[in-house]
């Protein structure tokens, strides 16, 4: 019996790309469902770009703000470039742009993002700050569907880790990236492998 094809995967960034090197190391398991065919940034100085060049992915820039505030033309920009590479899945990794009804109704079930808190808990911006000024003894990451409303959707892996007395900002959110890049190829792979439905 052939293996089912792996599934094609474009990873959107606006930054580092820490996560999106952590789904790229996971795919060069040849046992990986899923295999990384395009890397793309809506900022054209993102440093994840160089490190998907270096592994001999293909890049694109789509920059927003080329489209001023019109965001679905920004988003058919992207939408033109995941049809040309033939993607079934799209990861969001650490990027920064809210998304549309129309982009994200395109992608129901096949878009995935991951976010550096437990959700429910601390949705949007800063939430090591927030996590440590709110008392919480534990903290971590969520990977989710992506649904229209920011930072929801059906949930597909979460990690926990404890908050420690002295943990900065800095301390905590070192160590909730090193879950993201855990539990982002876990959850790639239940998708890929169409073990896990929104
Ligand atoms: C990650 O911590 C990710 O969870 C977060 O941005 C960082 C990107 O880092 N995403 C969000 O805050 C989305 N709202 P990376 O570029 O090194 O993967």
């Amino acid at each position: 019996m052939s293996a089912a094809p792996r599934k094609r995967v474009a990873v959107l960034i606006s930054g580092r790309g820490s996560n999106m090197t952590a789904l790229i190391e996971a795919a060069k398991a040849p046992d990986y469902p899923a295999e990384i065919v395009l890397v793309m940034s809506n900022v054209p100085e993102a440093g994840g770009l160089a490190t998907a060049q270096a592994n001999g992915i293909a890049t694109c820039v789509v920059d927003h703000r080329a489209f001023g505030k019109d965001r679905e033309a920004f988003e058919h920009a992207m939408q033109d470039v995941l049809a040309t590479y033939h993607i079934d899945i799209v990861c969001l990794a650490g990027f920064m742009r809210l998304l549309t009804p129309w982009f994200v109704g395109q992608w129901q079930g096949r878009m995935l993002n991951i976010h550096p808190a437990l959700l429910p808990a601390f949705k949007g911006l800063d939430t090591h700050a927030r996590a440590l000024a709110a008392g919480a003894t534990q903290h971590g990451a969520t990977v989710h569907f992506v649904v229209p409303e920011m930072d929801a959707g059906p949930i597909i892996v979460q990690g926990a880790v404890d908050v420690l007395p002295d943990d900065t900002e800095a301390t905590l959110a070192a160590r909730v990236l090193a879950v993201e890049h855990r539990i982002y190829p876990e959850a790639l792979r239940r998708v890929a492998e169409d073990r896990s439905k929104p």
